[in-house]
Order: C-alpha cells, then structure tokens, then sequence
C-alpha cells in the first residue's frame, strides 16, 4: 500500500525544471525523475509547465508538482492501491482522474513521475529487479535480451552549434558478443572521433551537443558519416557495426518540403523525392540499419512511399508519438516498420508497455529512447528496454552521466543475468527483431 506521495521540482541535464516523485511504502521511499524533449512531437501527451515567465522563463513545473501533491497523491492513496499487483489499475486511474486524451489538465510529467515510482514500489514489494516486475506485464517466455545500445555520437539539428540539419548520426556495436563489449567499442570509437576531430577542426571543435555527441563545424551529412567511418576504422571495427540516423525532420519541414540549410539561414530546399534520394544514395554509401523519423511527422505520403521498398528499420518517433491511434494508422497506410518508445510521450508505465506491445504485434520494431537534452538521470528505460525486449535503444553518447546512467544500469543488469540461472543474449544483428512475445 502506498503511504504518501511527494513532488518537488529539480533540474533536468539542461538545467531546466523537471518534476521528482517519492512514494513511500512500507518497503522504502521510490523515486522518478521524468525526462522531456527538445524536438517534441505536436502529438505527445502534454507536459506541464508553468505559465509564469518570472522563474525560469516559464518553463516551471509547479503547477504540476502541485498536481501530485494535492491531486493525484491523495486520490491514489484513497483507493488503496497495492503497486506490487495493480499497476495497470493505478495508471488507469490517473488517467481518468486527469480526463483528458493527452493528459492536460494533470501533465503528463506529474503522471508519468508517479506511475514510475510506482513500478519502482512494486518491484521492491514483489522483490524482483525493475526489468523483472515490468517483463511481467510484456514479455514472459524466451531468454532476457540485452540491447544493443545506438550511440548519438554527432549531433547536429536543434541539438547543436553547428550547420548540419541532421540531428543525431549514431553508431550501434552489432557485432559484438555482450552488451558490456558493445559499450567499450562504443566509447573506443567515440574517443578515436574526438581525436580526428581535434586533427581536423582544432580542440575548439571538440565541444559536444546537448547528447553529449561531437558537434563539429560540418553541414553536411556526407561529411558527419565520413568522419564516423574514419573513427571505426581507426580503432579496427569496420563491418562489425552499423550506422543510425535521426534528422528529426519536422524540425526543417514546412510547407511540404525540407530546408537542410535552416541552421546557417542559407535556404538549401529539398523535396520530398529529393529527400528519398539522399538518403538511397547514403544507404548505398554507408553500413546505415535504421533511420528515425526522415520524414516529418504528418508527412504521411512520403512515410508511405519510402517505407514499400525500405530495407532499414524505419522509425517513427515524432511520427507516432508511441500513441496507438496513431500506431494503428501508420500501420494502416503501412507508413513505417518500427516505433521509437519515451514514455513521456505518453504518460504512463502501462501504456507504454501496451504500445509496445502493439507495434511488436505487427512485427514492428521498437527503438526504447531517452529524451535528448532535457534528460535527467533516471535509468529507469534501461530496465524497460530489457523487460520489453526491444533489441535496441539510444541514450546519447557514451558519456556524461545522464546517458552513461543507462548504459551502466544495463551492463549491471548484464551481469546480474549472467550471475543467475536465467538465459540471456545480446541482441547483436538481430536488434530489430530479437524475440518473442
Ligand atoms: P527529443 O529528441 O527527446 O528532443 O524529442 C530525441 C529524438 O528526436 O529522438
Ligand atoms: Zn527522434
């Protein structure tokens, strides 16, 4: 049973206000801390934030703080829930006392910070790992999968300081045998970038983007996948990894086409045909398995059409904002074959789950994501990733605690599988689709 539920208001990896959760049990006090994007998508579950522009230029989450504190925590509370064995209820409760489709009038933030530390509170009571509790409600036959993290390495977009309109080019260690060696080719690689990008640019060129991936002066695409391959070469793991990218498109979109030149205001206007092409003649080029969002996110035609003949793992993140009607419908026109997962995009742990699992019926994959620089470091999708099985996530670059958080929870989580009679694999080439259901 819960005994109380607390809010205060913190700071995210970018410094702006986030909302943290305590619920108390009799087992201990569990904690959340929600993340919150940059380049949301206009069909995300709301997140609240305070209107007055007198502290922190608006961006406060007070009101929502306030939410739990007078609303929801004393609501749940009266209901008795048990979190060991009524999560789904608990969120379907907040639901409902928020009354609204895209949780406006609680925040998503003020739902999604409960619903968390709830599964936090229930596995505790169950006495199960995170993974364990939420796998319970997922996935419940077939060895444990370990994903293989994709590793935002160059940042451009909204992201960054420089030219290139592309907002995330990652590298992803398919290759190799476990997870923990997935990492350390990860941050090998990042380290040989650095250094060519210091021979390159000069050290002033080595600052990083809000994902902690390198932000050199380049504009071009061509130019960030170029470095990349100069780095895997340089540390020898050519052909034992693959490339990803996410332009985060809608940020360039307007008026049906896309302008990769809005960084440096020097219109470079691409159709969406023109679009298509560049990314054929990159997929040819370079070793690319998955590309995030290409098209913007009502740009439901270009989806379609790319998608007929699309041989990568097609991702719609701001396409779908993981919410189900517009799952369903882009399964409907067939406009893409995997769907990135935040859960802030949504609102709860349940619903989440449930997404997930609709996508993975249709055979989707499911790309488990942080929210780029508003991020805190919460590591709780590192145990979603794992109870989901969803193959594959992205948490920025092998650095900075915000994103190592993650990584590290999940080479713990690793271990803790490897020490115990459970099975368990490392995705590896089979990232897209490694188990069952
Ligand atoms: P966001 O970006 O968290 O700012 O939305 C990440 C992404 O586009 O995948
Ligand atoms: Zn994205």
């Amino acid at each position: 049973m819960i005994e109380d539920i607390q809010a205060a208001q913190r700071l995210d990896s970018r410094g702006n206000p986030t909302v943290q959760v305590d619920v108390k049990t009799a087992h201990g006090t569990f904690r959340a801390l929600v993340p919150s994007g940059a380049s949301t998508g206009s069909h995300e579950a709301v997140e609240l934030r305070d209107t007055c522009k007198a502290a922190y230029g608006g961006k406060g989450v007070l009101t929502a703080v306030g939410n739990v504190r007078t609303v929801i925590g004393p609501a749940l509370m009266e209901k008795e829930f048990d979190p060991r064995t009524q999560q789904k209820e608990i969120d379907q409760f907040m639901c409902d006392l928020d009354g609204t489709p895209d949780k406006s009038r609680l925040g998503a933030n003020a739902i999604l910070g409960v619903s968390m530390a709830c599964a936090r509170a229930g596995a505790v009571a169950a006495d199960v790992p995170l993974y364990e509790f939420l796998r319970q409600e997922a996935v419940k036959t077939g060895p444990y999968v370990l994903p293989v993290p994709f590793f935002n390495v160059l940042n451009g977009g909204r992201r960054s300081g420089n030219t290139m309109a592309f907002q995330e080019i990652m590298v992803a260690p398919t290759g190799a045998e476990t997870f923990e060696e997935g990492v350390r080719w990860g941050s090998e690689i990042y380290s040989a970038l650095k250094e060519i990008i210091t021979k390159k640019f000069g050290p002033p060129a080595t600052g990083v983007g809000d994902e902690g991936g390198f932000a050199p002066p380049i504009t071009h695409l061509e130019e960030a996948l170029d470095l990349l391959t100069e780095a895997v070469e340089a540390r020898g793991y050519t052909g034992r990894v693959v490339f990803g990218i996410d332009p985060a498109s809608s940020e360039f979109f307007k008026d049906g086409a896309y302008d990769i030149g809005f960084k440096d205001k020097k219109p470079d206007i691409k159709t969406p045909q023109d679009m298509m092409q560049l990314y054929r003649d990159v997929m040819e080029k370079y070793p690319i398995a998955l590309l995030e969002d290409p098209f913007a996110e009502d740009d439901w035609a270009s989806w379609s059409e790319f998608n007929q003949a699309c041989e990568v793992e097609l991702v719609g993140d701001d396409l779908l904002c993981a919410n189900v009607h517009r799952v369903w419908k882009a399964k409907e026109r067939r406009a893409c074959n995997s769907m990135s997962l935040k859960m802030n995009q949504i609102g709860t742990v349940s619903e989440a789950i449930k997404a997930a699992k609709l996508a993975k019926s249709f055979k989707w994959g499911v790309f488990v994501s942080h929210r780029s620089g508003e991020e805190t470091t919460d590591d709780f999708i590192a145990d979603l990733t794992v109870a989901l099985s969803t193959g594959h996530l992205k948490s920025g670059a092998p650095c900075r605690g915000e994103h190592v958080a993650k990584y590290n929870r999940l080479m713990d989580i690793e271990a803790e599988l490897e020490g115990s009679w459970k099975p368990s694999e490392y995705a590896g080439a089979r990232f897209r689709n490694p188990s069952t259901y």
